[in-house]
């Protein structure tokens, strides 16, 4: 990456950041000053946690980006003493999106919830991908639809699978989606918001600090599955 390049995905995400936060400002404006009506004020709150939870979670992308791209990786591969329990993981990472997908009107789905499989390293890196996946998911996916996410260990391997499959916006196998600041033409024509940080941060984590594969495709189907595998799962 140039230094062009570095600049104008500083000022993108700078950008993006700024939006959500006017947003959570107007909210305090208007419950200081009463012009909320008691029954909104719940909802409103609620709405502003949204807002501030997705600006920590871009900025927590520019951290770990800033992490690896030094070089600055100690926290990281420290991380391996903890362990993730997945279902977990992924119910405290969908749960920000929650009303999103409902104004969306998608349905974030989590089979398999009961079985605690896990793998070894910090869950604060794992449902950073899972937030920026899900948040892919409600962002791009088509209304009326479902995200169904399932976690599955392969028997024959001990490899744990996590898998998250939508209806979206397409993209070919030529789109460089895990590409820092890649943004496939369909998602720019649907949203302006994005940066095209968020799977590239997947693929570091995923890769770095799990040794696992990350992929995403589009079938012909219209459907897009994010598949995650990482080595040695287990059942607590
Ligand atoms: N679930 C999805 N459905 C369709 N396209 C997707 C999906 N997830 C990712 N993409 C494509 O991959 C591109 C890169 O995704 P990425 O999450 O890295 O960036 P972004 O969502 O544009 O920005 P942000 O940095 O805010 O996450 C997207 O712009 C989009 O073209
Ligand atoms: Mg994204």
């Amino acid at each position: 990456m140039d230094n062009k390049e570095t600049l104008l995905l500083i000022q993108n995400i700078t950008h993006q950041a700024i939006n959500p936060m006017s947003g959570v400002i107007g909210t305090l404006d208007n419950l200081i000053d009463g012009t909320v009506p008691e029954h909104k004020r719940s909802q409103r709150l609620t709405r502003a946690r949204s807002q501030l939870e997705y600006t920590v979670s871009l900025i927590r992308n520019l951290s770990y980006f800033a992490e690896y791209a030094t070089g600055n990786s100690d926290s990281i591969s420290s991380s391996t003493i903890k362990t993730t329990v997945i279902p977990q993981a992924i119910i405290e990472s969908a749960q920000f999106f929650q009303e999103r997908g409902e104004n969306t009107d998608i349905k974030i789905e989590l089979e398999n919830r009961k079985i605690q499989n896990c793998v070894k390293g910090d869950p604060n890196l794992l449902k950073q991908v899972f937030m920026n996946i899900i948040d892919n998911g409600v962002k791009y996916g088509k209304s009326g639809t479902k995200l169904i996410i399932k976690n599955n260990i392969q028997k024959r391997t001990n490899d744990l699978i996590i898998t998250f499959e939508g209806n979206s916006e397409p993209f070919t196998s030529h789109d460089s989606i895990f590409d820092i600041g890649y943004r496939a033409k369909s998602a720019q024509q649907k949203t302006s918001s994005g940066s095209g940080l968020g799977l590239h941060i997947c693929k570091l984590i995923i890769e770095n600090a799990f040794h696992g594969k990350i992929s995403g495709q589009h079938t012909a189907a219209g459907v897009t599955i994010f598949e995650i595998r990482i080595p040695n799962g287990f059942t607590k």
